[in-house]
């Protein structure tokens, strides 16, 4: 069986990382974002890192729930304390770490012909499939209503679970490997912390603004090549209900929030943010 270890986790990280990451690998806990978060407020250092192999309250964007499986699915929280990021600016720990998973995935599914994807704003695509997403959760502080910490979530289906995935989404998921490789879960979760603290730890050190602000243009160039909403037509869905509309994609901005022109009447152009919506394209994905 494919077994997630600390150990071997510790061992895949880069030499820079590996010192710097606080690595702990659970076998069952009800969400490892909440179980981070109560650790967060309690003042757990950044790095910290939980690790489920499975969960028993998963938490999805807009309030939904996220499958979490046994021995098939990677389940990833980790703390961070970035020092002078405001609510807004906090997408960019969404949006980097999509762009550090299809790596990871590409790192890891040797010899793959399909490169992993990305939809707007947190889903990673694999062969037409949803093989992952990610939830970020922020505590602001009252007084500077900057971040005090983050919590970035992802959660991978690295194989089928037995049986296949549940009625309700088996006709969205997918999962990355085909069969079993052992090591393979703990290798994608160091490939994932060694991509995304790369880039994250740059953005997050607002000393070195010239270099703070390349790293952010290279990612969200990044991310803008693996995106399978680009200049696709897209049914777009307020979050808080209202009318579902049609548009056109016709950019990702350098913030990550979606510049689209309406094609269901007024031609009117609008930014959205994935607060407000979500999209589904049109006939590309089910
Ligand atoms: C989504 O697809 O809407 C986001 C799913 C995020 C799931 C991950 S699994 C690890 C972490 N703990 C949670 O409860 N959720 C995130």
């Amino acid at each position: 069986m494919d077994q997630i270890t600390a150990q071997n986790i510790q061992a895949n990280l880069s030499e820079y990382w590996a010192p710097r990451l606080r690595v702990e690998v659970l076998d069952e806990v009800v969400s490892t974002n909440t179980l981070l978060k109560t650790r967060g407020a309690e003042g757990a250092p950044a790095g910290t890192v939980v690790i489920a192999d499975t969960q028993t309250g998963g938490k999805g964007r807009l309030g939904r729930s996220f499958y979490s499986p046994n021995h098939t699915g990677l389940y990833i929280s980790v703390l961070l304390r970035p020092s002078d990021m405001n609510p807004v600016e906090a997408l960019h720990i969404t949006t980097m770490a999509a762009v550090a998973a299809c790596e990871a995935i590409e790192d890891v599914v040797e010899d793959s012909v399909s490169r992993p994807m990305i939809k707007w704003v947190n889903d990673i695509i694999l062969e037409d499939r949803k093989v992952a997403g990610i939830l970020t959760e922020s505590a602001i502080n009252a007084t500077s209503g900057k971040i005090d910490f983050a919590v970035l979530g992802i959660g991978l289906n690295v194989y089928a679970p037995e049986g296949g995935f549940p009625e309700e989404i088996k006709e969205i998921a997918g999962a990355i490997l085909p069969i079993e490789i052992e090591g393979a879960r703990s290798r994608l979760a160091a490939a994932f912390l060694n991509h995304f603290f790369e880039r994250y730890a740059c953005v997050s050190n607002s000393e070195n603004e010239a270099k703070q602000n390349q790293i952010l243009e290279e990612y969200v160039k990044a991310y803008k090549a693996r995106s399978i909403v680009l200049g696709k037509s897209v049914n777009v869905i307020p979050t808080g209900g209202g009318e579902r509309r049609t548009a056109q994609v016709l950019d990702i901005t350098d913030d990550c929030n979606l510049l689209v022109a309406y094609t269901d009447g007024e031609c009117e152009e609008a930014m959205l943010s994935s607060g407000e919506v979500s999209i589904r394209p049109i006939g590309e994905i089910k």
